[in-house]
């Protein structure tokens, strides 16, 4: 890599590396090992959540490294996130601490709100392998409890995932601590302008998952993306011949076309891979820049709500009245 890390900063001074690693779905030993090559590469932002049930091992990795020295803590951001289950205020301390003991931390740079829909905190297990939707999700006393975090020196900063821009005006006009950052699907295919724009008058950051429009396979089960495949938006931005045409100009593969575009807009990117060959590959986008023709060749890509991927984990998820995305943006 000739490039170099570049950063966002939060209102609050805090800098966030632009490109890190998602690790939705990425389990078992896979993950160990692409945390240990991902730190080896560079990475030092990694974004996991207490729903992808992998903290334990990235935490196990992260001590190896913070033990062996050759890392600092400093040096490191790390991003996780409140599950659907603990979405009302007596829930987050207790969610937080269990994040922390399992990454064997003592804070995190970023600690999200997953998502705005809440359920029953009754694990799955003992109810049938059934998630029941608590109905009576509020925003406002959640926050309140997020700030609670910060002030206890268990979160550097807190943010939002998932969240309109209504739910996010809420949360924001009610804060005392205002969220520095708001993660959602962000890819070629689905821009988010209009949510951008508005994050941007807030000075609220933005980082977009599944940057590379999650080309891979989704492993089955409930923790699956639930989709139904007949509406779904074909994932085909990684052989766009648009991109491709992009990429052999500059030399670099699509994928890094792809991320250095969502990079070129200001928005933190978040590939996953367990592949070390393409973990180096998506981390190598800072030694060239797109032109502003090129910039605006991926901008005619744009779907708009057509091209988003995820909607709900699971169908019930619809009927919660915070479900977010029926809204425009
Ligand atoms: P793998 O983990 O085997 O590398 P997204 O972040 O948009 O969800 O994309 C992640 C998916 O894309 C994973 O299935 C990952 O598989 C694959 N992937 C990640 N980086 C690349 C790349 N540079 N080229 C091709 N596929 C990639």
């Amino acid at each position: 890599m000739t490039g170099k890390m570049e950063y966002l900063t939060f209102f609050n001074g805090h800098k966030m590396p632009i490109l890190g690693l998602g690790t939705a779905h990425a389990l078992g030993d896979d993950i160990e090992k692409a945390i240990d090559a991902a730190l080896e590469i560079g990475y030092r932002h990694i974004d996991t959540a207490r729903r992808y049930n992998n903290e334990a091992q990235i935490g196990r990795t992260l001590k190896k490294w913070l033990d062996s020295g050759k890392i600092k803590r400093e040096d490191l951001f790390i991003v996780t996130k409140l599950p659907l289950t603990g979405n009302r205020a007596e829930c987050v301390e207790k969610h937080l601490k269990q994040s922390l003991h399992d990454l064997q931390l003592d804070y995190v740079d970023l600690y999200l709100i997953h998502h705005p829909v809440g359920f029953q905190d009754v694990d799955p297990k003992d109810n049938g392998e059934e998630m029941l939707l608590d109905m009576n999700t509020d925003h406002v006393s959640l926050w309140k409890a997020m700030e609670g975090q910060v002030d206890a020196g268990r979160a550097r900063s807190i943010g939002l995932s998932n969240f309109n821009a209504r739910q996010v005006k809420r949360v924001w006009q009610s804060a005392r601590i205002k969220p520095a950052n708001l993660q959602v699907e962000l890819h070629v295919y689905f821009q988010q302008s209009q949510l951008r724009a508005f994050c941007r008058a807030l000075d609220i950051t933005v980082c977009g998952y599944i940057p590379l429009g999650a080309p891979g396979v989704r492993p089955p089960g409930r923790a699956a993306i639930t989709v139904d495949t007949s509406k779904q938006p074909k994932r085909d931005q990684m052989t766009n011949p648009v991109v491709s045409q992009i990429a052999q100009k500059h030399r670099k593969t699509n994928a890094q076309v792809l991320l250095r575009y969502v990079v070129q807009l200001g928005v933190a990117a978040i590939p996953k891979s367990t592949n070390p060959d393409r973990l180096r590959q998506n981390f190598d986008v800072f030694d060239f820049e797109l032109s502003a023709e090129d910039m605006e060749a991926l901008e005619q890509l744009d779907k708009g709500s057509a091209g988003r991927q995820v909607r709900a984990f699971i169908p019930e998820m619809a009927n919660h009245p915070e479900y977010p995305f029926n809204a425009h943006y």
